[in-house]
């Protein structure tokens, strides 16, 4: 590990973290949110708690808003940018230094189309949206369906399993990893990596879960050099491999749309799914209004989105000076904007608490963000979703829970680790419907 990878964890993950430990010490219902245990068990009740102090809120590391109406306008505002964790109110000279020592190529740093703004966002976004359109997913439809049966099939005789780690998670990193070229072999290889950097979407982490995510960014970086080097002799029909021949991006560029692509495409749809199981199975009438009512089921993952948001949170920061609601956010102020906090707000959605998998409004969630920077992936994550859920609950009609939920013990990503379950009886397959 290289000394300098310290300095930077000092600089943007060290000062702040310091001020959240002492905040959430003093009972700062912010920064328990963000730093503590309870932001990721049950981040609801300080969610709630937050909302009743005002549709914009001060807090020690920057400014925050749990209001649908408001987030969804400052998504959309060109007088904001995306965050740079350099932003939060850390002091100069520590940003200075960070920027001293850069890391390779990565999802959470610029050139990611993440983290820029246009129009240097439009043109990283531009080259790889084709490959993400209702029109381009729904050509994915057959293999979805496929890999769910084959991951169906292959569960456990026995009947007991790890939902998260025999099935949530396996959807997606196949499907994503596909759609990039990476051979089959290789998943185990990246769910790894995912669960060490995903981390670098919270703030305050700890020295040691920033070096295990800098390990992993280096191992990617050069597996990403090799697999970058073989599509350039050998392209197949991937994503990649059309960005490699039309040389639309530089190396760097390259391999930092790769990291997103392949971080994005599994790290949070492995959530929707962990979380729209353990949801069914604590509703029994939900479950059984989804067999009486099939045609329900994009629906439930839309009101799954909503009331469990696989990502609860983003920022934006101030291009210019701006007044909200009398309170001014002067150029460079962070706004934290609780995407689940959103998603609950009893302005829009009638009673928020309740889980309705028939709710008439539950798709003017926020779950897949807003404005430019709206989820690339929503598309392909709605039709997993749909498929992988409505097949588990088709084929394991008693599939109930064999012990606690694990969370992850993340704040921007919003899943279970370890979610334990009996499978019950196998029935056949259900008719696939149109989704
Ligand atoms: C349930 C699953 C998913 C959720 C909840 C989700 C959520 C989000 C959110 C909230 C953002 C925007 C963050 C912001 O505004 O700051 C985002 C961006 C993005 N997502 Fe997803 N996502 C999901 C699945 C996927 C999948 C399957 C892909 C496929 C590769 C994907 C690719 C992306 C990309 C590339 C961006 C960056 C877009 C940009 O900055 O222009 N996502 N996602």
């Amino acid at each position: 590990m290289k000394p300098q990878y310290w300095f930077r964890w000092l600089s943007v993950q060290g000062t702040p973290r310091v001020v959240l430990r002492l905040q959430a010490r003093r009972g700062d219902p912010f920064a328990e949110l963000v730093a503590g245990p309870a932001g990721y068990t049950d981040p609801y009740p300080l969610i709630e708690r937050l909302r009743g102090e005002g549709r914009i809120i001060r807090t020690a590391i920057a400014f925050a808003t749990f209001d649908h109406e408001l987030c969804r306008s400052l998504l959309r505002d060109n007088r904001f940018g995306v965050r740079t964790q350099e932003s939060f109110r850390v002091p100069k000279s520590m940003t200075k230094l960070a920027e001293r020592f850069p890391l390779p190529p990565n999802p959470v740093e610029p050139p990611s189309m993440l983290v820029i703004d246009p129009p240097e966002h439009t043109a990283m976004r531009k080259p790889v949206a084709s490959a993400f359109t209702p029109r381009a997913v729904g050509r994915l439809r057959d293999r979805v369906e496929s890999v769910t049966e084959e991951l169906l099939d292959a569960l456990p005789s026995d009947g007991s399993a790890d939902l998260i780690e025999s099935f949530a998670a396996q959807v997606p990193i196949a499907i994503i990893s596909e759609m990039l070229g990476f051979p089959d072999e290789d998943r185990a290889m990246f769910l790894d990596w995912g669960d060490r950097m995903t981390p670098l979407l919270d703030l305050g982490i700890p020295w040691r879960v920033h070096r295990r995510a800098l390990r992993a960014m280096e191992v990617m970086n050069d597996y990403l050099d090799r697999h970058i080097e073989r599509l350039r002799r050998d392209p197949g029909e991937d994503i990649l491999s059309s960005l490699v021949t039309t040389g639309e991006l530089d190396d760097h560029a390259l391999k930092a749309t790769a990291s997103l692509l392949m971080g994005a495409g599994f790290e949070t749809t492995v959530n929707l799914i962990g979380n729209g199981v353990v949801q069914l199975l604590a509703h029994p009438d939900q479950q059984e209004r989804l067999r009486a009512e099939p045609e329900l089921w994009p629906n439930a993952v839309e009101e799954i989105l909503r009331f469990d948001s696989p990502v609860q949170t983003t920022a934006r920061t101030a291009l210019t000076d701006v007044d909200i609601d009398g309170v001014r956010i002067r150029e460079g102020d962070t706004v934290v904007l609780s995407l689940a906090g959103a998603n609950r707000d009893p302005a829009v959605f009638t009673e928020p608490e309740r889980f309705d998998v028939g709710r008439e409004n539950a798709k003017d969630h926020l779950s897949f963000s807003s404005g430019v920077h709206v989820c690339l992936g929503a598309s392909l994550a709605r039709m997993e979703g749909v498929y992988a859920l409505r097949a588990l609950f088709g084929r394991f009609p008693e599939l109930r829970l064999d012990g606690p939920p694990q969370r992850r013990e993340l704040f921007t990503l919003h899943g279970y680790h370890r979610v334990p379950i009996r499978l019950g009886r196998r029935a056949a397959m259900p008719e696939p419907s149109v989704v």
